[in-house]
């Protein structure tokens, strides 16, 4: 890393833009790899880097203290030499000049860029929305006005029956708060699961009292004295609400990186390396619509695993390390009630033709498996655990499977 800043003779350093789970472990990942240069780590939010799967779980249940959500202690950074600049925008970049422009007006020049500007949610775009008690889940700030408004006996309208619905579906009811969740589609979670597997979470809340609404259109929030009072719905139905959460998917941030003209399509767009149209810049976690050499296909995956993995091969591929591809099998995970379940794989909304269940969903102890052409794209074990190395192996090696081997409990995954 040759260059220096302008006027200065001091060496540029990397600079990495979103300081969240992505951006804090690429610094990590600079450093084992040996790096000793500068790194900057900017962010918007006020708190040091943090992982987000808590607040939607047991951070907001009030069971995970909020010292367990940092990704690394106070002093980490500086025992590093990490210069970690929270409170601050960058406004924008610019790739010729190997610049970066804060908000504040300050500049900050770069040898190379990561972007790890994750996503924002996307806002509800009806009457009523800014209402108070109108809440979106994305940051710590959020989980606590949330938790706050999960008083026993609450009635709680859940907007979107996805990951962020129904994660506070089950910490609202578990809380003893009334819950309704509206959902435009038939079932939840449908894109990313289909009809099959949607339908076990689907049971999962009816079986813990939540009041499930598919298919409905969400017209209008209303309200009295400034503060949401219910939701209308498309039919005419009016529900009473003491707070609304809104969870209907996110936007990946990606403004920076098309005002710089970089590539962006569903995300910023990269190779292999999560090289960006740039050859300076590169990109991981949310906001990255890798190429995947397994699927032979871009995906942009909203996941922790893939903001905690992704930032290792960028950092060293900024580094010039020939063999820093990402080629990982994309895993998330979930816990809601008593259902802790893990998911491998990828499948595009209805990419499968099969659905093969080993064991019976209805006692929500099973392993699912998406396929198609007789080959495994995916595979969920709820409730049944160490199974994830042979079900990585299934989708890696590509191989054709006998879908009744594949459902028999009895035989061995590695065999099937
Ligand atoms: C409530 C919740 C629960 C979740 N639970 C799970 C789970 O159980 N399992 C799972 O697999 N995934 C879960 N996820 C998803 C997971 O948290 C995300 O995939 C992950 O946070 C992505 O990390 P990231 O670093 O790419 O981006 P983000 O976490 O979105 O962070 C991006 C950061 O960049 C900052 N930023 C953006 N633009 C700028 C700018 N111009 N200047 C400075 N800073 C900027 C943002 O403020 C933000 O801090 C959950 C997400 C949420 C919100
Ligand atoms: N366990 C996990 O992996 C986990 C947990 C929480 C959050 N997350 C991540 O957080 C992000 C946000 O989650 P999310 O649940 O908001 O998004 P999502 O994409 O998972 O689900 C959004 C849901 O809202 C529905 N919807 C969209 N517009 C609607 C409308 N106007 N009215 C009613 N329903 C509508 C969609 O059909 C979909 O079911 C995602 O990236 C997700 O992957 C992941």
């Amino acid at each position: 890393m040759a260059d220096t800043e302008a006027g200065t003779g001091r060496e540029r350093p990397i600079v990495i833009v979103g300081a969240s789970l992505g951006g804090a472990k690429a610094a990590e990942a600079l450093r084992d790899a040996g790096y000793r240069g500068g790194i900057v780590l900017i962010g918007e939010e006020h708190e040091r880097p943090y992982e987000r799967p808590p607040l939607s779980k047991g951070y907001l249940l009030g069971k995970e203290p909020r010292e367990k959500i940092y990704v690394h202690p106070p002093q980490w950074y500086a025992d590093h030499d990490v210069t970690l600049r929270l409170g601050t925008r960058v406004a924008s970049i610019d790739p010729a000049r190997h610049t970066v422009t804060l908000a504040d007006d300050g500049r900050v020049e770069y040898a190379k860029l990561l972007l790890t500007t994750g996503s924002v949610p996307r806002r509800l775009p009806v009457p009523g929305a800014d209402l108070d008690g109108v809440l979106y889940l994305r940051r710590v700030e959020d989980s606590d006005r949330i938790k706050a408004a999960l008083r026993p006996g609450a009635r709680i309208a859940v907007i979107g029956a996805g990951w962020i619905g129904l994660e506070v579906a089950a910490a609202a009811r578990t809380a003893g708060a009334e819950v309704t969740v509206l959902e435009a589609l038939e079932l939840p979670l449908l894109r990313v699961l289909g009809r099959e597997v949607a339908q076990v979470f689907a049971d999962l809340h009816r079986d813990h009292g939540v009041d499930l609404r598919f298919g409905v259109q969400v017209t209008e929030l209303t309200g009295a004295g400034g503060t949401v009072s219910g939701v209308r719905l498309g039919d005419g139905t009016e529900l009473a609400a003491d707070a609304v959460v809104v969870g209907i998917g996110i936007s990946p941030a990606t403004e920076l990186a098309e005002a710089a003209g970089l590539e962006v399509d569903n995300g910023i767009k990269t190779d292999q390396r999560l090289r960006t149209s740039d050859p300076d810049v590169h990109a991981a976690g949310d906001v990255a619509n890798a190429y995947h050499p397994l699927f032979g296909t871009h995906i942009r995956v909203e996941h922790w695993a893939n903001a905690l993995n992704q930032p290792q091969t960028a950092a060293r591929a900024m580094l010039g390390h020939p063999d820093a591809v990402h080629d990982r099998v994309p895993y998330f995970f979930t816990d809601q009630y008593d259902l802790g379940m893990e998911y491998l794989g990828y499948v595009a909304p209805g990419g499968y033709d099969r659905v093969v269940f080993r064991g019976d969903p209805v006692t929500r102890e099973f392993i699912a498996f998406w396929l198609t052409g007789g080959r495994v794209l995916a595979g969920m074990n709820v409730n049944v655990w160490d199974v994830t190395d042979p079900i990585r192996e299934l989708i890696v090696s590509q191989r054709q499977v006998d879908p009744d081997r594949l459902a028999d409990p009895t035989i061995p995954l590695g065999e099937v």
